[in-house]
């Protein structure tokens, strides 16, 4: 029961590392606005059993992550409860199947930053409002190890460090506040985006890491909770690389 009493605002929870980190923040006792993409009954019914299994409060809230108003509207939505935030976990993010930056578009380009750099900036900008207001709260980002070695596409390294750079900036701004601001990098983990690698692609990539195999969703999660729990509380401006030790 790491966060007991805390309220987190988690993105992309509809599958994948979000998904995972969802369940794991449930599980140690945190109330979620769990933001996907748009409606989807299904979702909805999957927050319902998991709110009575868990006993804590799950909303679904919708929120296309490549346009500025849909962010503004769901944090006007989350806003209106008047809880105070706790936890802001940015985890949504795109990548393109393998290109070099010769072939791809800049309309490519600008999409991939605005989904894994700007929304989480802007949706941190409103959040950070309201832990300002309440001297406390902490914020991860979700990185990748892709920051650090270009393993994948140019548009997505690029933003992934960019993401990095920020998480450095932001604790500063916000450390007067109480509000923590840190980052994960995942090395490959076994998603839809992680799985969408060719054979050769994914034999090379898991060559390099001295555990020899993908992270699993959960592994991530279980970082993440950490990083949003009061054990660790004298943690600020890091990016935490979980990568099965990516040489
Ligand atoms: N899997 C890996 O190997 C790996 C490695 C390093 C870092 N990461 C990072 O980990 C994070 C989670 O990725 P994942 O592996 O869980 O990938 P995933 O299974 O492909 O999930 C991506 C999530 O992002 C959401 N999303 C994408 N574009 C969006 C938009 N415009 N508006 C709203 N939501 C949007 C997706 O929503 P929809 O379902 O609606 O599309 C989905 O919930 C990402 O930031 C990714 O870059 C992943």
């Amino acid at each position: 029961m790491l966060l007991k009493g805390k309220t987190a605002v988690i993105t992309g929870c509809n599958r994948g590392i979000g998904k995972a980190v969802l369940e794991a923040f449930v599980k140690n006792g945190a109330d979620v606005f769990a933001v996907i993409r748009k409606e989807n009954p299904e979702f909805e019914a999957y927050c319902k059993k998991l709110s009575e299994e868990s006993g804590r409060e799950i909303v679904p809230v919708y929120a296309d992550f490549g346009r500025e108003e849909t962010i503004k509207d769901a944090v006007k939505e989350i806003m209106k409860t008047k809880k105070p935030i706790d936890v802001l976990v940015n985890n949504i993010g795109m990548s393109n199947p393998l290109s070099q930056l010769a072939m791809t578009k800049m309309d490519i380009v600008r999409e991939t930053f605005q989904v894994n750099l700007f929304s989480g900036l802007y949706l941190t900008q409103l959040i950070s409002k309201n832990m300002m207001r309440n001297k406390k709260g902490s914020i991860i980002f979700v990185s990748s190890s892709a920051a650090f070695d270009g393993g994948a596409n140019v548009e997505y390294s690029a933003s992934k460090a960019a993401v990095i750079g920020a998480v450095k900036r932001l604790a500063i701004e916000l450390g007067n506040f109480g509000i923590r601001v840190n980052a994960v990098a995942p090395g490959l983990t076994a998603t839809d985006m992680g799985n969408s690698m060719s054979e050769e692609d994914e034999a090379i990539a898991l060559s390099m890491n001295i555990m020899k195999r993908k992270g699993r969703p959960e592994e991530i999660a279980d970082a993440v909770v950490f990083l949003g729990a009061d054990m660790s509380s004298f943690i600020t401006s890091q990016t935490l690389r979980i990568d099965g030790g990516l040489r």
